[in-house]
C-alpha cells in the first residue's frame, strides 16, 4: 500500500520525507494543523477547514505569501488522496504548516524563510461501533493556554488529558475552567439540559470545530432547541445527554462521565438522531469538495 506525503513542494514516500532539526515546528511547536474528513476522495466541508487554517496562520502571524492559494491547496488534497488510493471510502488528510526552518531563536526568523508545508492522508474506520454503545469520558481541569481558538501544534494540554482518559479506560477527557465545561481534549462538547442542547460559545477558550458548526446546523434543521451557552459544572448531574464532536468522531454520545451515568447509560435520542443526520451529511454533495 502506497503511503505518499507532500512536503515542501513535492510528493514523496513517507519514509523518504525529512524535515530539518531546525524546523520551528519541532523546536517550538510553532505552527498550525488541520485534519479534514474525506469521503470517496472528496473533502467534507473543505473550505471551512481552509478558512480556519488561514485564520490560524494570521493569528500566529505566519506569512502566507509563499503558500498555495485555496484552489491549489484543495487540488493538493485531491491529488494526495488519489496517490494514496483513497478515492473511495473514508479517510482523513492531515495538513501542517510551521514557521519554517531557521537557527533557534524565539523571535520570528527573517522574512525570507518560507513556512514548511506538509500533508499526509490515512484511511479511517468510522467510529460507528462505539457510537452504538456510547463512550466514556473523564472530567479534568483545562490547563491549556489562553488562545485555544488557534489550532496550533502545541498540543501538550491535549496530550496529557487524553493520556489520563486512556489510562482511566475512557475515550475522551471533558475539560473545565472557571466552573464551566470548555471542550474535550480533542473535541467539542455538547450537553442536553431540560430539552435544550448547550455548548460553549465561540471565543478564545475553545477551538471552533468544523464538526461543531455542522452539528449546530443539523440540530437547527432537526428543530432541536440549541443555545451556545457554556454548561456549568454544577449542571452536570442534571444532564440527560452529553456528547462530543470532531472530524473523525462525528457526534459521539458520552454515557459515563467519571463515575456518573449520563441519562440511562445508553445513547440518548438527540445524539441518536444527530448520528443519523451526520451519516446523511457525510454524503451530501453540497458539503463535499
Ligand atoms: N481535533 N477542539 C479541539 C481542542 C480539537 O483538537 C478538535 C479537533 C476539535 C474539533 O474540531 P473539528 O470538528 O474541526 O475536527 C475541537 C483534531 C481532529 C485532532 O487534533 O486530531
Amino acid at each position: 500500500m502506497s503511503d505518499i506525503v507532500w512536503l515542501d513542494g513535492q510528493f514523496l514516500p513517507r519514509q523518504d520525507a525529512r524535515i530539518s532539526v531546525d524546523d520551528r515546528g519541532f523546536i517550538f511547536g510553532d505552527g498550525i494543523y488541520e485534519v479534514t474528513r474525506c469521503v470517496d476522495g472528496r473533502l467534507f466541508e473543505g473550505p471551512r477547514h481552509l478558512v480556519r487554517m488561514r485564520a490560524g496562520l494570521a493569528g500566529l502571524r505566519i506569512d502566507q505569501a509563499s503558500l498555495p492559494d485555496d484552489a491549489a491547496l484543495l487540488a493538493l488534497h485531491h491529488e494526495l488522496l488519489a496517490r494514496n488510493d483513497l478515492t473511495s471510502g473514508q479517510a482523513t488528510v492531515y495538513l501542517q504548516i510551521t514557521r519554517g526552518s531557521a537557527p533557534r531563536a524565539h523571535q520570528f526568523p527573517a522574512a525570507s524563510v518560507p513556512p514548511t508545508l506538509y500533508l499526509s492522508a490515512s484511511r479511517i474506520t468510522p467510529a460507528d461501533a462505539l457510537r452504538t454503545t456510547g463512550a466514556r469520558a473523564i472530567l479534568l481541569p483545562d490547563l491549556r493556554w489562553a488562545r485555544c481558538d488557534l489550532k496550533t501544534v502545541n498540543l501538550l494540554g491535549a496530550v496529557m488529558a487524553k493520556q489520563r482518559a486512556v489510562e482511566s479506560g475512557a475515550q475522551e477527557a471533558v475539560l473545565h475552567r472557571d466552573g464551566v465545561v470548555t471542550e474535550g481534549s480533542i473535541t467539542n462538547v455538547f450537553g442536553v439540559l431540560d430539552g435544550v442542547v448547550r455548548t460553549h460559545p465561540v471565543g478564545t477558550r475553545i477551538l471552533r470545530g468544523v464538526t461543531r458548526d455542522v452539528t449546530l446546523e443539523l440540530l437547527h434543521a432537526m428543530g432541536q432547541p440549541v443555545e451556545e451557552r457554556a454548561l456549568l459544572l454544577e449542571e452536570l448531574p442534571q444532564l440527560s445527554e452529553l456528547f462530543y464532536t470532531s472530524t473523525t468522531q462525528d457526534a459521539m454520545p458520552i454515557v459515563r462521565l467519571d463515575d456518573r451515568t449520563i441519562g440511562d447509560g445508553t445513547p440518548g435520542p438527540v445524539a441518536r438522531r444527530l448520528g443519523e443526520a451526520f451519516a446523511r451529511a457525510l454524503h451530501d454533495a453540497k458539503r463535499l469538495r
